[in-house]
């Protein structure tokens, strides 16, 4: 029985008036013992963020980590090993954000992943295809492409210890949700080829969708066989919305 999942990316959003405010609302809601909740604040607030939640079912993680593990001379960037240390439990890796407008590829994709397990953290492996790319019919090729890669690089068994977020490019933050069917399609092709690979891993995996996931459209999607929950960008940032959508993953 996979465990259900929800998900907050904050993304480039809060100053620290605005991501206390939102800690205090959260508090006030009434979250679902049965559901695996996180946050993905911005860097900056990581830390701020994790003690705040510290007596709360609400696990805290990053948005991004360095290609490199531990210390050293990477200007601007953030290593996993910083980002365990400070308590972080996650990351995500791969988000389209970051391999879309910062060109981020495969390899580089294939070492944050391996930084992240390296120092215990849970990778987030994000997965997606553009607008282009569906219309094109190769919405499998290439999310199978970018999950193929991180199992040629790390092997079928790194998925054990990771989830995997199917975020289609044009449903993020478009308000144009991947429809449940559209989803689970997706998501049983994702948890077919894991289950090339090995069946026991692929049946005990966890994926996510992500893409304008709302309070108003998270139990349709949730209900799919293969949807074991929702990384959730722009409805993450209210309390009341994220609330929902996590009570509907419990249900
Ligand atoms: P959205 O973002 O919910 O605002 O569409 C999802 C994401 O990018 O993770």
């Amino acid at each position: 029985m996979r465990r259900k999942m929800v998900a907050g990316n904050w993304k480039m959003n809060g100053t620290r008036a605005s991501v206390a405010e939102l800690i205090e609302s959260l508090r006030q809601q009434q979250l679902p013992g049965s559901v695996e909740m996180i946050v993905f604040p911005s860097e900056l607030h990581l830390g701020s963020v994790i003690e705040a939640l510290e007596a709360m079912p609400v696990g805290v993680g990053a948005q991004d980590c360095a290609v490199e593990r531990g210390f050293g001379a990477l200007t601007g960037e953030c290593s996993a090993t910083q980002l365990a240390d400070v308590g972080a439990g996650w990351v995500l890796v791969g988000h389209s954000e970051r391999r879309l407008v910062l060109g981020e590829g495969l390899e580089v994709i294939n070492r944050k992943f391996a930084a992240a397990q390296a120092e215990g953290l849970v990778p987030v492996l994000c997965l997606g295809e553009t607008l282009e790319q569906r219309q094109a019919g190769s919405t499998m090729q290439v999310v199978g492409e970018q999950l193929s890669s991180v199992i040629a690089d790390r092997g079928i068994g790194s998925f054990a210890n990771a989830v995997i977020a199917y975020e289609p490019v044009w449903a993020i933050g478009s308000g144009l949700t991947a429809t449940p069917d559209q989803a689970q399609e997706v998501h049983a092709a994702i948890r077919g080829l894991l289950a090339e690979h090995d069946p026991q891993v692929a049946a005990s995996a966890r994926l996510l969708y992500g893409g304008s996931v709302k309070a108003d459209n998270a139990a349709q999607l949730f209900a799919m066989p293969d949807i074991d929950g929702g990384l959730v960008g722009g409805a993450s940032l209210k309390a009341e919305e994220f609330g929902a959508i996590c009570r509907a993953a419990g249900n």
